[in-house]
């Protein structure tokens, strides 16, 4: 019996059954197609613009690709797991639709250039998408933050009540995290956006091929210099696995301390109905589940990222059939992070109210002033690890006296250290704790309010 197979002469029988379920990916590969049409249209272009084909096959195939792009958006393309990968199945099709010329497309291309050049479109293309969104993202951030210059909140090190902020300066960290992330991506789309397509199988080709042509119609910015290279480099699906890793971590960090802020311990956030999940059984539960799973599937992007690494590390110049494991590695995380975004955009946007009232309280009943205590000494000329000492003191007697700052006597001051005065008691009011702290890029709220204004023109049209 004839094998079945695009490589069929050469082989005796066709694939097992099993391993050639085992060796296809079409189940997956298919979300590259329009990718795959683009790519090869370019190609079929490129062909006839250096005479390899003339100038009417090329059009041909460029219309007959065409066809195939409104097949698959009408639901009619549905290639199944004999065409192996959706290389194969694409250049079946055509053979169906215009006889040899269909054979004629892969003259002077390997599917492993091919291959490359649809991941790059599709990564290109993702990384666009997920910019956006972390722009969309920073800009609900921003819509917060702007309500929420004089709210309080206690900031936290070592998840101990340290000095109050301002709710935007807290809202602001993230944003300036979400900026990063966003101009992480573009940088790595710039080592995304070059064209191994003409490199062949790994040794270029005896065609007199243009790539510069297929790269300047695909709008690649560089092709690769290298053909081995070009066929088994993967550096950039690794470098967006670990962007979009830094990306989850900010997203799961946020997530986790919406969930403490929405614990009744904490109360410092209500969770909307449109944003919250019941209990089965718990009648008096409203679940975080948004962040809860943000914060989950955060771990499986960074096994993408480990994956792709471990899979990249022993494999020898030039393809090999490991690299087909880089898609599912891509798409899962490129799918997860967008889902991510979206769903913590939401949230943030319209299933979280902060209760104002109860972060105002949270503020005044701690030790979070203390550290401005010692200043006011030391901007009184006391050495600053003198008065820190001194201030440790009084912390000390007033949880044992059970007061707080505030509510010590003016004697009591003053016979701790003379520099005191009455404006000691508007120095460590909450308000003035954070107003005080208008060093550069610090919580004081005229700071907030310039790294506002910054912020919005970061993401403005003109930002990137
Ligand atoms: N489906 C393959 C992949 O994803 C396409 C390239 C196949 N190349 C080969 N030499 N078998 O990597």
């Amino acid at each position: 019996m004839a094998a079945q197979n695009t490589w069929s002469q050469r082989f005796e029988s066709a694939l097992h059954p099993a391993i050639a379920r085992f060796n296809a990916s079409i189940n997956f590969d298919i979300q590259l197609l329009e990718y795959d049409l683009t790519g090869s249209q370019a190609h079929a272009e490129m062909l006839a613009h250096t005479g390899i084909l003339s100038q009417e096959e090329g059009e041909q195939l460029v219309k007959a690709l065409d066809k195939i792009r409104e097949e698959y958006q009408q639901g009619n393309f549905n290639p199944g797991i004999e065409a192996e990968d959706v290389h194969f199945a694409v250049e079946r099709r055509l053979v169906e639709m215009v006889g040899d010329l269909g054979k004629k497309l892969h003259t002077a291309r390997s599917r492993n250039d091919q291959v490359g050049t649809d991941t790059r479109l599709y990564l290109r293309d993702q990384i666009e998408q997920i910019r956006n969104q972390l722009r969309e993202f920073q800009n609900v951030l921003l819509d917060i933050a702007e309500q929420h210059i004089e709210t309080l909140i206690p900031g936290y090190t070592h998840l101990q009540r340290a000095q109050p902020l301002s709710l935007a300066h807290h809202l602001l960290a993230y944003f300036q995290m979400a900026q990063r992330d966003r101009e992480r991506l573009r940088d790595v789309s710039r080592r995304v956006n070059i064209s191994p397509l003409g490199c062949g199988a790994l040794a270029g080709t005896t065609f007199p091929i243009d790539r510069h042509y297929t790269a300047k119609l695909l709008k690649f910015d560089d092709i690769y210099a290298n053909s081995l290279d070009g066929v088994s480099d993967r550096d950039f699906a690794i470098e967006f696995l670990s962007a979009a890793s830094i990306i989850m971590v900010h997203l799961s960090r946020l997530s986790e301390e919406v969930i403490l802020w929405a614990s009744e311990e904490f109360s410092f956030v209500t969770l909307k109905d449109s944003c919250a999940t019941g209990s089965s059984i718990m009648p008096q539960k409203k679940n975080p589940d948004v962040p809860e799973l943000v914060r989950g599937k955060t771990g499986r992007v960074f096994g993408h990222l480990q994956a792709m690494l471990v899979m990249m590390k022993g494999l020898p110049l030039a393809y090999n059939k490991d690299l087909q494991e880089d898609k599912e590695a891509l798409f899962d995380s490129v799918n997860t992070v967008k889902a991510c975004l979206e769903a913590i955009t939401i949230l943030l946007r319209e299933g979280l109210e902060f209760r104002t009232q109860r972060l105002a309280e949270a503020v005044t009943e701690d030790f979070s002033n203390a550290t401005d205590v010692a200043d006011y000494l030391a901007a009184r000329g006391v050495p600053f690890r003198e008065a820190y000492n001194l201030v440790g003191k009084v912390v000390k007697t007033s949880i044992a006296a059970g007061k707080l700052l505030k509510d010590l006597r003016l004697e009591e001051w003053k016979e701790l250290h003379p520099a005191f005065d009455a404006d000691i008691y508007e120095a460590i009011s909450p308000r003035q704790v954070v107003a005080a702290r208008n060093s550069y890029g610090g919580t004081g709220f005229e700071q907030v309010r310039q790294a506002l204004l910054l912020a919005r023109s970061q993401t403005s049209e003109t930002g990137y």
